[in-house]
C-alpha cells in the first residue's frame, strides 16, 4: 500500500531531524565531479538572484539561501519554510545577521498555508523532489503575484546510470525523494513558462577517472576541465537533457 502525505511528511521531518542520512561515500567524487560545474551553477545563481533585490521572496525547503545570496543580494523580505525544526533553526543562525527581515515557519511545502499572490519570488535547493509536485506546483503558483517568478535547483532521475547509482545507494536519499523526470517537467509546465540549465554528465564520469589517475584531493586538472566543457557543451542541446544529473530551473508564472 502506497503511504499517505502524512506519513511521507513524518518520514522526512524525522530523517532531517535526526541527521539519518549517510553522503559521505560519495564526497571525494564530488570534489572532482563538481570542481567546476560547482563555479557555474554560482555564476548562473548570482544572475539569477539579482531579480530578488527589494522583493518579496520565499524559499521552500529553507535554507539554501544562506549558501546562494552574496552581499549584494537585499530581498525586501525573505520567509523560510520547512517542514524539519532542526533545519529551520540552522537557517535562523544565518538570519541573525542580515541586513533584511528574515521570517521562519514550520510548513509543509505541499500545503502552504500564505494568503494568495503574497510574494513575487519562490525558490528552493534540492527540495521539490522531496514534495508531490502537483500539490506544490500549485500552491508556489498561488502564493505568487501574477507574473512572480521561481527558480529551483534539482536533481534529475532520467540517465539509467543515476537511477542504477540510487537503487544500490538508498542511504544517501530519504525514502520518499524522487529526483525529477519528464513527467514532473509536464507539471511545472501546466504553471510556470520557464527554462533550464542543466548540470553534470560527462564531469561525474570524467571526475571519476580525475580520482582514480590524480587522486582525492587533485581535482584542479584538464580531465574534469574535459568533463566540465563538455557538459557545457551537450547541456546546449535538448537530445541530451536526459543525460544531465541537476537542472536550475528559472520561469514565471503563467
Ligand atoms: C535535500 S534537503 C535541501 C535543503 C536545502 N534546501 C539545501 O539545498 O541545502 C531537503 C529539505 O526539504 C525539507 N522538506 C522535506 N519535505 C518537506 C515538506 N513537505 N515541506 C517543507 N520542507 C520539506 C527537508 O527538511 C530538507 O531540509
Amino acid at each position: 500500500m502506497s503511504k499517505t502525505r502524512e506519513e511521507i511528511n513524518q518520514t522526512e521531518k524525522d530523517y532531517w531531524n535526526e541527521g539519518k542520512l549517510q553522503r559521505s561515500k560519495i564526497k571525494k567524487l564530488r570534489r572532482h565531479a563538481f570542481f567546476y560545474s560547482y563555479k557555474r551553477e554560482k555564476k548562473i545563481l548570482n544572475k539569477l538572484l539579482e531579480d530578488f533585490n527589494d522583493k518579496n521572496v520565499l524559499e521552500i525547503g529553507s535554507y539554501v539561501w544562506a549558501a546562494w545570496f552574496n552581499e549584494n543580494i537585499k530581498p525586501k523580505s525573505l520567509s523560510c519554510i520547512n517542514i524539519s525544526e532542526v533545519e529551520l533553526e540552522n537557517g535562523k543562525k544565518n538570519a541573525a545577521t542580515k541586513p533584511f527581515p528574515v521570517k521562519h515557519h514550520i510548513m509543509d511545502a505541499n500545503n502552504l498555508t500564505f494568503e494568495d499572490e503574497t510574494f513575487d519570488i519562490v525558490f528552493g535547493g534540492a527540495i521539490l523532489h522531496h514534495l508531490d509536485i502537483e500539490k506544490s506546483i500549485g500552491h508556489i503558483h498561488r502564493v505568487l503575484k501574477p507574473g512572480g517568478k521561481i527558480v529551483f535547483l534539482e536533481p534529475l532521475n532520467m540517465n539509467p546510470l543515476y537511477r542504477i547509482y540510487r537503487k544500490m545507494n538508498p542511504q544517501e536519499r530519504t525514502p520518499d525523494e524522487h529526483a525529477l523526470v519528464s513527467s514532473d517537467f509536464k507539471i511545472i509546465r501546466q504553471k510556470f513558462s520557464f527554462n533550464h540549465y542543466f548540470f553534470d554528465f560527462f564531469s561525474v564520469v570524467f571526475g571519476f577517472i580525475s580520482l582514480k589517475i590524480f587522486g582525492d584531493k587533485n581535482y584542479d586538472n584538464w580531465i574534469n576541465k574535459l568533463g566540465y566543457n563538455l557538459d557545457v557543451f551537450f547541456s546546449k542541446i535538448p537530445f541530451f537533457h536526459s543525460l544531465f544529473a541537476r537542472v536550475i530551473i528559472y520561469g514565471s508564472k503563467k
